[in-house]
């Protein structure tokens, strides 16, 4: 059993995709083990995706991630880093498989709809990052 971190972004969270994507995670076999609504600040924004800064999408992805109430989740399962990256499809939508959640609801490489952890150890800091101190069942 693997976990990783999830975020509904808000796009998807405007758009009211928000029950078409964790239906799509419960689909799939993954179990939801924790969950949070956050309005993030900038600041906040630009730590989770601190990997990213210097890069010339890093302003306005930190704009976009706290332009509104998103929802982080921690989901368990069999391989589940890998399988959400597959579930999620490309990070840009016009690369996306068909079916997967980005080819259904995003509407570009930014407002993409949705985050997934891409590696162990950067699922246990985005874990940690908005669920610290936490026991999860
Ligand atoms: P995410 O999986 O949350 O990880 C980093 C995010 O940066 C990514 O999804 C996209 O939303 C965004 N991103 C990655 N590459 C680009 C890009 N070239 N232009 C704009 N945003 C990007």
């Amino acid at each position: 059993m693997e976990r990783t971190l999830t975020i509904i972004k808000p796009d998807a969270v405007k758009a009211g995709h928000i029950g078409d994507i964790i239906k799509i995670f419960e689909t799939n076999g993954f179990r939801i083990v924790a969950a949070r609504l956050v309005n993030l600040s900038k600041p906040e924004a630009e730590g989770f995706y601190a990997v990213h800064r210097g890069k010339p999408f890093f302003e306005s992805l930190t704009g976009f991630m706290s332009s509104g109430p998103a929802i982080p989740m921690v989901l368990e399962g069999e391989n589940a880093i890998a399988r959400l990256r597959e579930v999620m499809g490309a990070t840009n939508p016009a690369n996306a498989a068909a079916g997967t959640i980005r080819k259904l609801y995003a509407a570009s490489i930014e407002a993409n709809c949705i985050h997934g952890s891409d590696a162990p150890e950067t699922a246990a800091f985005e874990i940690s990052y908005f669920f610290p101190g936490v026991q999860l069942i």
